[in-house]
């Protein structure tokens, strides 16, 4: 049975609607030089016009992916772009249901599993981000949450065809709040998720697949949240923009 020794840390970079061209440019290149020789497999999510930019600095140890992609494949939706264009361009990862288009959008989770079966029919590694909002969590409905939304993004697509599935658990309430989940807590939630991804399939997948947690992770916190067994890296937004924080939380997941 895989221990989490065999699943390699992972480390996003979520730059959501930030950034100008050369700050872009700048960013990646300081984020590859933070992400050399280390055991960790790193990856930023520009925003898509600045994709290319990311790109040509692009190194072996960094990695570039989509915020989002397309339900559909090819043609009439303006402002769209396909899980198959991320590819082209160069991307290996795309965030599939952020919590800013879960809620912010209205995205739910029948259209959310169509989005990834584009991605794995494009080669790009989908990132799933799920999470409960704080009254979901103040009703005592984080765990049933978790799992719905696994459920429900998941259905259709076999253990196989998800075998580079990453899962990010991210509390609603914890993104750009500057509140962080307490690692006790985030550890029970990954391990809901852990169980649920066992239920709906084996207990080889649970135990192989990433689960990386999400929400106000700085450069402070991310050693402890690290630390914990169950949690396999993070995905980072408002501390991912900042070249010396990103670079202290890829080390704090190098460390681990
Ligand atoms: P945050 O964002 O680190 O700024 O809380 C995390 C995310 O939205 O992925």
């Amino acid at each position: 049975m895989a221990t989490r020794d065999s699943r390699t840390p992972f480390v996003g970079g979520n730059w959501k609607m930030n950034l100008t061209r050369a700050g872009a440019a700048e960013l990646a290149r300081a984020t590859a030089a933070a992400a050399a020789g280390r055991a960790v497999e790193c990856v930023v999510f520009p925003p898509f016009v600045y994709l290319g930019d990311a790109r040509a600095v692009e190194s072996r140890d960094l990695r570039v992916g989509g915020q989002d992609c397309s339900a559909e494949t090819h043609g009439a939706f303006t402002g769209q772009i396909s899980a198959s264009m991320l590819r082209d361009s160069g991307c290996t990862h795309v965030l599939i249901g952020h919590s800013e288009r879960r809620h912010g959008l209205g995205e739910d989770d029948a259209l959310l599993a169509r989005k990834i079966a584009r991605a794995l029919d494009a080669g790009l590694v989908p990132v799933l981000c799920v999470g409960e909002t704080l009254s979901e969590r103040e009703r005592g409905e984080a765990d049933a949450v978790i799992e719905s939304q696994l459920c429900g993004s998941l259905t259709g697509h076999s253990e196989n065809a998800l075998a580079s599935l990453v899962v990010a658990y991210e509390p609603v309430w914890a993104i750009g709040t500057g509140r962080t989940a307490t690692p006790s807590d985030a550890t029970a939630a990954h391990a809901t998720a852990r169980k649920t991804l066992g239920r709906l399939y084996s207990g080889r997948f649970a135990e192989r697949t990433r689960i990386i947690y999400g929400g106000s992770v700085n450069a402070r916190n991310a050693a402890e949240l690290f630390a914990s067994e169950e949690i396999d890296g993070g995905l980072v937004g408002g501390a991912s923009l900042v070249a010396a924080d990103f670079a202290a939380i890829i080390e704090a997941a190098a460390r681990r």
